[in-house]
């Protein structure tokens, strides 16, 4: 699974860059294939820092890999596969992209993010604390921040082009997707989260939260695509430091946005570089995250 050397940016010139994220570029193979390459970059309140963390593309890439297979029963997804000897001989030919590449099929992607939340934190704390309720949903009073959730609630959102993405309620999601697609994302997501933070828990992480999307593939199946329950798409918790009542610690980014708060950086670009024992510190955190979640250490 390792990858070859550290890599901020890849640059493919035989293959087309349809997109490129805060952490993942992804190319068009051909007609029905996308690859999805994740760097070592690292963002912090919304900001790229220009330090990467070696490794961390291949964590993720393992990490959702893990995933996407562990969830296989609850749903179909994109894979095709994440064995780099398996891919075209033009991917091949990029020692650079092994480890961190995932080659998918390329679907028409449902434009809205799925979120379920299984913990009170972030926006819909906000929206708690407004309103009594999270995206509708109303709550018994006196919860506290990051308290568990009575049951895990599904909170769709717009996918925004820049900036946050925007809450909707279930009309407004039927009225994006159709209505039956809707009552299918709510179920898979609902059934994902919950199979996946039950396992999670028993191996020391609490999956506070996550996001998930989905696309049509070519035979008209809904599958789960994108990446699947890694910290960049989720909030990881230590279930030996949870504590309800205040925020918590970032499982992944908890030293290095400690680090950021130290300084006197007003949280706009450009980021400072980051000293080594940051980026360190948080490199194993995620190597953490990928032991404790698959029983492995990446070879
Ligand atoms: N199987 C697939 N078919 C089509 N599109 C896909 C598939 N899997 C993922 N995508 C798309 O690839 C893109 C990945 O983008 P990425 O998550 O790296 O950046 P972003 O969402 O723009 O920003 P951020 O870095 O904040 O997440 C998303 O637009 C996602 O919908
Ligand atoms: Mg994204």
């Amino acid at each position: 699974m390792s990858a070859s050397g550290t890599v901020s940016e890849t640059n493919i010139g035989t293959l087309q860059l349809v997109h490129r994220g805060k952490v993942r570029d992804v190319y068009a193979v051909d007609a029905q294939r996308f690859l999805l390459v994740a760097t070592d970059r690292i963002s912090a309140f919304d900001c790229i820092m220009p330090s990467p963390v070696p490794d961390k593309g291949a964590i993720l890439t393992a990490i959702s890999a893990f995933w996407f297979e562990f969830l296989s029963d609850v749903t179909p997804n994109h894979v095709i596969t994440t064995n780099f000897d398996e891919m075209p001989d033009e991917i091949r030919a990029h020692e650079e992209l092994r480890g961190r590449s995932t080659l998918v099929k390329k679907t028409t992607v449902f434009p809205v993010e799925c979120v379920v939340r299984g913990y009170l934190e972030g926006s819909g704390w906000k929206d708690y604390l407004a309103t009594g309720a999270v995206c509708g949903h109303v709550l018994p009073a006196g919860l506290t921040q990051c308290a568990k959730l009575p049951e895990p609630l599904f909170t769709p959102a717009t996918k925004a082009a820049e900036g946050h993405d925007e809450n909707i309620d279930e009309t407004e999601f039927a009225r994006i997707v159709g209505a039956d697609a809707a009552a299918r994302l709510k179920s898979i997501s609902l059934a994902v989260y919950s199979k996946a933070s039950e396992y999670a828990r028993s191996r020391g992480i609490i999956i506070a939260d996550t996001k998930f999307e989905f696309g049509t593939d070519s035979d008209g199946n809904i599958i789960l695509i994108d990446e699947v329950l890694t910290p960049d798409s989720s909030r990881f918790w230590s279930v030996e430091t949870y504590e309800p009542g205040h925020a918590q610690p970032s499982f992944d980014k908890q030293f290095l946005r400690e680090y950021l708060e130290s300084l006197d950086w007003n949280k706009q670009p450009p980021a400072p570089e980051l000293p080594a024992k940051i980026v360190d510190a948080t490199r194993e955190r995620y190597l953490a995250a990928y032991r404790l979640l698959t029983g492995r250490e990446l070879s």
